[in-house]
This record gives C-alpha cells, sequence and structure tokens, in this order.
C-alpha cells in the first residue's frame, strides 16, 4: 500500500466531473492515513518538451516553469494518480503536456513512483470511448515499472451533477483508500 500519493488532475474545468471523482479518490486516501498532493495542471504553467535531449545530459529541463513542483513531489511519492477527461478521445493536452515531461526524470534524478492510477471521466457513453486514454496509460505503467492499482472510468457526463447518486463517485473513493 501507498503511503505518499501525488495527484495530477487534468481538466481545465474546475469543480467539473473529474476533479468530483479526484476529491472521493482523495477522501478515500486521506481516511486511509495517507498523504496527498493535488496539482491542478491546467493551473500551473507546464511548456511542452522540446525533444532536445538537454536534461538527459543535466536532468534538469531548458524550461523554467511550474514542472519541477510536480517533479519534486514525484521524487517523494510512491504511487501517481492520472486524472482526467476525455478530450478527443484521449487525456487533456495539459495532463499530456506534464506526462511528456517525466521524459528529464528518466536517466538522471528518477521518480520514486511504484504503482499508479487513472480516473477517467468522458461524454460519450460508448463502451470504447476511454480505450485509447487506458491504453496510453496501461503503455505508461509499463514503461515506467508503475504497478496499475486500479482504473475508474465514468461515462456519459456533461455536467458534474450529472454524477449524483452514481456508483464511480464510490469507486473513486475505495481507490483512493486501496492505491
Ligand atoms: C474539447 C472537448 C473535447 C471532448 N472530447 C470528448 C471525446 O472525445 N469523447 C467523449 O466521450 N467526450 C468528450 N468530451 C466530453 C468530456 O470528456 C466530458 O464532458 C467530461 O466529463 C468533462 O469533464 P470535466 O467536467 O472534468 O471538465 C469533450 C469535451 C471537451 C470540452
Amino acid at each position: 500500500m501507498s503511503s505518499n500519493i501525488v495527484v495530477l488532475s487534468g481538466s481545465p474545468r474546475k469543480n467539473g466531473s473529474t476533479e468530483r471523482l479526484v476529491q472521493a479518490f482523495i477522501t478515500g486516501a486521506r481516511d486511509a492515513g495517507k498523504t496527498v498532493t493535488e496539482f491542478r495542471v491546467a493551473d500551473l504553467q507546464i511548456a511542452p518538451c522540446l525533444g532536445c535531449g538537454s536534461c538527459h545530459r543535466s536532468g534538469v529541463c531548458v524550461h523554467e516553469d511550474d514542472m519541477p513542483q510536480i517533479l519534486d513531489a514525484l521524487r517523494n511519492a510512491d504511487a501517481l494518480l492520472l486524472a482526467s477527461p476525455v478530450y478527443y478521445w484521449n487525456v487533456t493536452a495539459q495532463l499530456k503536456t506534464a506526462i511528456d515531461r517525466f521524459y528529464s526524470s528518466l536517466r538522471v534524478n528518477p521518480l520514486t513512483v511504484k504503482r499508479a492510477a487513472l480516473i477517467l471521466t468522458c461524454g460519450n457513453g460508448a463502451p470504447d470511448s476511454c480505450d485509447p486514454s487506458i491504453a496510453t496509460y496501461k503503455r505508461i505503467c509499463r514503461h515506467q515499472n508503475w504497478e496499475d492499482s486500479g482504473i475508474v472510468t465514468a461515462q456519459s457526463l456533461h455536467a458534474p451533477e450529472m454524477l449524483d447518486g452514481r456508483a464511480e463517485l464510490g469507486s473513486a473513493r475505495e481507490l483512493g483508500q486501496s492505491i
């Protein structure tokens, strides 16, 4: 079980559906005595990776922005929650931009994360709506050697109130407890 969890919440919408599920996850985790640090990536200045490779030599990205806050937290964490609405069949650009910047930790000063979890929301009800995002997440887990601790998806959502009474809130809370 994890004791120190970092949450990267990828929706640009404050108090939206994704954030409701994230808060349920955090409540579950804190109830179980875990430390949680949440970053709303859309509220931070995170520049896209330039692919220059400089970080693989120095361990430091050429961008001077907010990403070191996240990387420092991930160097003291044992678990990571990625949360996002589905935008054009994958995670939001804001979350993907932050994930791409993990590149700077691959060779120098690696992350301490051991396990990960995923929360997704989407508008569509088709069973394959979350598949591309889940495939990306699972491939990243394999690459980073993170154990997948669980995935919660909530579909057919166009407003946060549509989550009222739905089982996914309980599932997110349980994921926070069990990760
Ligand atoms: C720009 C944009 C793109 C979206 N693309 C998809 C999509 O590809 N598939 C889908 O099912 N829902 C899509 N949606 C709907 C959102 O995923 C859904 O409403 C989600 O629950 C919103 O989460 P939030 O309240 O946290 O912002 C899109 C919404 C926006 C604003």
